[in-house]
């Protein structure tokens, strides 16, 4: 439903995730009719445009990046009145702050504000306390903070520190996108709404869990970030260690933000540490090499940056939950870029049924949810064999889909998350113990790492992976997903 009016204004407004996601998400859901007329959203950045050529870049940015089911004319128009564009750095105290500040006085006083600090991570303080000088942060403001959210426990914590001297913790925002995806939160809807899973959801039943996310594309334009990053800290520290939570989760007394990122938290503390001297066994990381994709041939990681590098594009690691539950079930976290195709999902992989009533055992159930793209989940079951004479079993498989029951597309993760952030509902957000927690557990890896005493693995870009995660898998009894 329609939000109460707001003004969004986000720093870093020219940059590429306010164009390819945060300003299409804003249309999207005005189309839908969630965001009200007197709505505005003010873009800043330290470059000099004028509100009409801000307004231009916003125009092909929505050109391009809205699905054409959505695209709509008149609709972009009135979107685009509601856009306005500050030249500011907000870094500086000397700077237009003047104009930001004539800007918001035109709404009333108790107007809810959202700050989105789309920059950096190293400026969220310099930007929190600037607003905080000039009088920005009202009771009805919040700040949204884009990840990555420090690049170390110590980082993180003063980052944390930096914002909370001017924010309260109730309105800090810790986006992780992957909490937004409709799909992630059709986790917590499989597990708790259906006791055919709900029943069997614990190590009695379950063999492992494998939680891919996958991507075709290689560090696009992004190497001077990507390159200190790397994909343990892109992506497995915050999304697929989310994702983690939510499937190892105990059960929330309710869908309050306390409840369910208590439950999360408790996982994340309950994670095994991997020690130094486990790291090689438990851990796997690759560079993609020079390959092929789609007929085309692509260049090596290193042939893209152009230097010599240690930094993985494909990360795995092996993790427990250390709770009565997860008693000594793995769970394999895998992320890669330049793949052979873009996936992410979860595999629940079932133990066997232990029964002399066929002569051997089925096949494992295996539930498979399907973040995205194909949006659904499917299970894989024995049957009967229909045309043998005795009572052998094939394999059976249920499908289902997450799309809309009116055909309509599944909304984009910004889309939910920003909106949330206007109504002061954090349930997706990440707590600060949270991502601390995250940190403190994929430290000693990253150290490791850094410190070479790991073998840095190759793939050709285009291809499924090392060759070494099939004996990195195997070595606790199980396949990948896609070698099954
Ligand atoms: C971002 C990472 O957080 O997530 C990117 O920084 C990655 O490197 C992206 O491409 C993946 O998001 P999605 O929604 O496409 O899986």
């Amino acid at each position: 439903q329609q939000t109460a009016p707001f003004d969004y204004v986000i720093f870093g407004g020219t940059g590429d995730l306010t164009m390819r996601k945060l300003l299409p998400a804003l249309y999207n859901q005005l189309r839908i009719g969630h965001v009200p007329e007197d709505a505005r959203i003010i873009g800043t950045a330290r470059s000099e445009l004028s509100c009409d050529e801000y307004r231009e870049r916003a125009r092909e940015a929505l050109e391009h990046f809205l699905p054409p089911a959505h695209k709509d004319a008149a609709l972009i128009e009135r979107f685009l009145k509601k856009v306005h564009y500050i030249t500011l750095d907000g870094t500086k105290s000397d700077h237009n702050w003047d104009d930001l500040h004539a800007l918001l006085e035109q709404s009333p006083a108790d107007r809810i504000r959202v700050f989105y600090f789309s920059t950096a991570p190293q400026l969220f303080e310099a930007i929190s306390e600037n607003l905080h000088r000039f009088n920005f942060i009202t009771p009805q403001s919040r700040v949204v903070l884009e990840k990555p959210i420090g690049t170390d426990s110590a980082s993180a914590r003063a980052i944390n520190e930096g914002v909370s001297r001017f924010f309260k913790e109730e309105q800090i925002f810790r986006i992780d996108h992957y909490l937004g995806k409709e799909t992630v939160q059709d986790i917590i809807a499989l597990r708790f709404a259906n006791p055919v899973f709900n029943a069997v959801w614990s190590a009695e039943h379950i063999q492992s869990i494998q939680i891919t996310a996958a991507e075709t594309v290689g560090v696009e334009g992004r190497a001077a970030y990507y390159d200190t990053s790397g994909a343990l800290r892109d992506m497995i520290q915050n999304h697929l260690l989310q994702v983690l939570s939510l499937c190892a989760m105990e059960a929330p007394a309710d869908l309050g933000a306390d409840s369910v990122r208590d439950a999360k938290v408790k996982v994340l503390k309950a994670l095994r540490p991997i020690p130094a001297d486990k790291v090689a066994q438990e851990t796997l990381r690759a560079q993609y090499v020079a390959g092929e994709m789609a007929g085309s041939k692509v260049p090596g990681y290193l042939e893209e940056l152009g230097t010599e590098s240690a930094t993985e594009t494909y990360a795995v690691m092996r993790a427990y939950v250390d709770t009565p539950r997860w008693k000594d079930v793995p769970f394999y976290i895998r992320t890669a870029k330049r793949s052979h195709k873009k996936v992410s999902e979860v595999v629940v992989t079932f133990k066997k049924t232990a029964s002399s009533l066929f002569g051997k055992d089925g096949e494992h159930n295996r539930l498979v949810i399907r973040l995205q793209p194909d949006e659904g989940f499917g299970l894989a079951l024995n049957i009967k064999n229909p045309s043998a004479a005795d009572f052998s079993l094939q394999h059976g498989a249920m499908d289902g889909r997450f799309a809309p029951a009116d055909g309509s597309l599944i909304p984009d993760s910004y889309e939910r998350l920003m909106l949330d952030a206007v109504r002061g509902y954090p349930a997706l957000f990440i707590r600060r113990d949270e991502v601390e927690a995250a940190w403190a557990w994929v430290e000693p890896t990253l150290q490791t790492w850094a410190a070479n005493k790991v073998p840095m693995t190759h793939y050709p870009a285009g291809s499924y992976g090392p060759e070494e995660a099939r004996k990195f898998i195997a070595s606790t009894g199980d396949a990948w997903h896609e070698d099954m």
